[in-house]
């Protein structure tokens, strides 16, 4: 949450800046701003609430001139979306200028302590302290050296940061500053570059370097950069990653948003996932870095993920307690966090799920986990990001860049990655055989064929998202696997079209929201042909009976679910029901998507959300 840029160099500052928010604006689209230092020595900013687009609009006439600079794309924490309350922050001075995505959460105190010293604050956020701070050392022990002023300040810090600062009087230099919060730095022949995450610097530079925590770096315009310990030692080989996909990877590419073009690519992240992965051990999962031995001593999994990470948590379950028959606990990782008591036993594997791998509560679990022994397993798709870091080992699913804020490709990728994992187990466990887990993978093999299929019906999800048009709530229905289809089905559409949707059990339904139930009311119930299949129908029925109005997800040929439902979204046959999630959500992605388009919203930027969740 938050994005943060920072550019020195050769180059006007500007472009990069309001370009490289626009790339990190699924961080936070409450307020942008930007601050420059001009030619005359001051620093120059615009901020303004709203989106960067704004931004970029007040900059033409600002005309801001300099060739260093920060900027700021929010996502409020402490204090209201505003123009006072949007980035960067500067000191009483006005000399030096921050911008911040973190928590500082020693800031009441800090800023008391400020302001009886007499600093003057602007803002209601926490992070104006920092600048406030950095004053402080500026004028006192670090005695101007701008490195030294921002080490002191994050040292009386408790919390959270990616910091970027800007100085009137330390021109050309940039300083930057993490802890938890992710910051990449490009060195180029142009100058130096710095932002929340890589794809604000796609094109830029091949590799990056990745900050660690507690270190902090200084930019130079002459495209060097030099990194430091919290101790201000110099780091002799700071932490590099390779980008390895292009910059047109974060581009429109013709496609009308995001989540369009994410839904769509569903096919082809499956089958980059599934390449080379069979052999010896039937599923080839080197990432895992464990042995047989220790595979097949595993007695219990623990798997933590939040909202669309979390569903693919449930599947994992399903997979690993039917495949590799070890019972499986799923938690979303702000309520672990906080659980009294969480039972491992001395071979429980912890698995975290997390598309951004920069989730504060998944982060905040697997530490947990960790410190009671356990091994931990990340399933990730951004390379280098802290869930992979501090892993034992890493599944990178490699979907490519999310960009949408709703997570479409990552959760159907994520999946296939749990059944890598349950696969290995099964073999390892002696669950499986070798043959039938080539079996389980052919079938696997077949998902991005079927997925194409659907997204040739998107038709249906248009037709269907017309039942949509006057309602304020829905259901969504399934058994089993495809519970948790209507779980991620009824969180698509709430996230994007702010229409209210439960999902539930079907068979649970009975039990209290049938009473929601009356004519018209929206049910979208997931049937394939499965082994549940006549008890879900049964429970459609039930919706009949009350006047709801029925949209089936439905295997081609079914003739029990057309007549029932005022639209069908058919799925070609699934040739083993556990795999039926991987298809069937991809209508419900549409769905949703035609829903929030009807009413007229953006997709790829649904109201007080933020991609990357990094604060608890
Ligand atoms: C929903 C969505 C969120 C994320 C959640 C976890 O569409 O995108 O619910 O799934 O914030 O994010 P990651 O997977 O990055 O840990």
């Amino acid at each position: 949450m938050c994005g943060i840029v920072g550019y020195t160099g050769k180059l006007q500052a500007q472009p990069f800046l309001l370009q490289g928010l626009a790339a990190l604006e699924y961080r936070g689209y409450d307020s942008a701003g930007i601050e420059v230092l001009s030619p005359d020595g001051s620093l120059h900013g615009v901020k303004c609430q709203g989106r960067v687009a704004t931004l970029t609009q007040r900059c033409q006439t600002a005309n801001l001139v300099g060739t260093s600079g920060i900027a700021h794309t929010r996502w409020a924490t402490h204090g209201a979306p505003s123009d006072r309350n949007a980035h960067p922050h500067v000191d009483c001075s006005g000399r030096i200028a921050i911008v911040h995505n973190g928590i500082i959460e020693n800031f009441r105190e800090l800023r008391a302590q400020l302001i009886a010293s007499g600093h003057e604050f602007k803002s209601e956020t926490d992070s104006e302290v920092i600048a406030h701070l950095i004053e402080d050392s500026w004028n006192g022990p670090a005695k101007g050296d701008l490195l030294e002023a921002v080490r002191i300040a994050v040292s009386r810090c408790e919390g959270s940061w990616a910091l970027a600062v800007l100085c009137a009087d330390a021109p050309g230099q940039v300083v930057c500053a993490r802890r938890r919060s992710p910051l990449v730095i490009a060195t180029t022949p142009d100058g130096c570059y710095a932002a929340s995450d890589i794809t604000a610097l796609a094109g830029k530079a091949k590799s990056v370097i990745q900050l660690d925590d507690g270190q902090l770096a200084v930019l130079n315009p002459q495209g060097t950069c030099s990194v430091f310990d919290e101790d201000g030692n110099l780091v002799a080989e700071p932490t590099t990653m390779t980008i390895d996909w292009d910059a047109s990877a974060a581009t429109l590419g013709g496609y009308p948003d995001f989540m369009a073009k994410e839904i769509a690519e569903q096919p082809e992240a499956i089958r980059r996932l599934l390449k080379d992965r069979l052999g010896k051990h039937g599923i080839e999962l080197d990432e895992l870095t464990m042995t047989d031995e220790e595979l097949a001593s595993i007695d219990k999994v623990y798997v933590v993920a939040c909202g669309t990470s979390y569903h693919v948590g449930l599947i994992t379950r399903d997979f690993i307690e039917n495949w590799a028959k070890v019972p499986v606990v799923v938690e979303q990782a702000s309520e672990l966090n906080y659980k009294q008591s969480v039972l491992v036993t001395d071979h429980t594997l912890c698995v975290i799920i997390t598309q951004s791998g920069e989730t504060a509560d998944t982060l905040t679990a697997a530490r947990r986990l960790r410190g009671l022994g356990c091994k931990v397993f990340a399933i990730t798709n951004v390379l280098g990001s802290t869930a992979a870091r501090e892993s034992d080992g890493t599944l990178y699913i490699k979907a490519g860049p999310e960009v949408c804020v709703c997570s479409t490709k990552a959760y159907t990728a994520q999946m296939v990655g749990a059944a890598f994992l349950a696969l290995r187990l099964a073999l390892a466990k002696g669950k499986m055989t070798q043959a039938e887990i080539e079996k389980k993978y052919h079938q696997l093999e077949e998902v991005p064929g079927l997925i194409e299929k659907v997204l040739g019906r998107s038709w249906q999800d248009k037709e269907a998202s017309r039942v949509f048009r006057r309602a304020h709530s829905s259901l969504f229905l399934g058994r089993g696997v495809n519970s948790t289809t209507a779980a991620e089905g009824a969180l698509k559409l709430k996230e994007i079209s702010y229409l209210h949707a439960e999902a539930y059990a079907a068979g649970e339904m009975k039990h209290g929201p049938i009473a929601l139930l009356e004519p018209g009311f929206p049910v979208v119930a997931i049937v394939p042909q499965d082994h549940v299949h006549d008890k879900t129908i049964s429970n459609i029925q039930e919706c009949i009976a009350r006047g709801a109005t029925v949209v089936g997800v439905a295997t081609d040929g079914d003739e029990d679910v057309a007549p029932l439902c005022s639209n069908v979204l058919w799925i070609p046959p699934v040739p083993d029901e556990f795999l039926v999630p991987l298809v069937a959500v991809v209508h419900l992605q549409m769905l949703a998507r035609y829903v929030a388009l009807d009413r007229g919203y953006d997709v790829d930027k649904p109201r007080n959300l933020a991609k990357s969740v990094t604060v608890e």
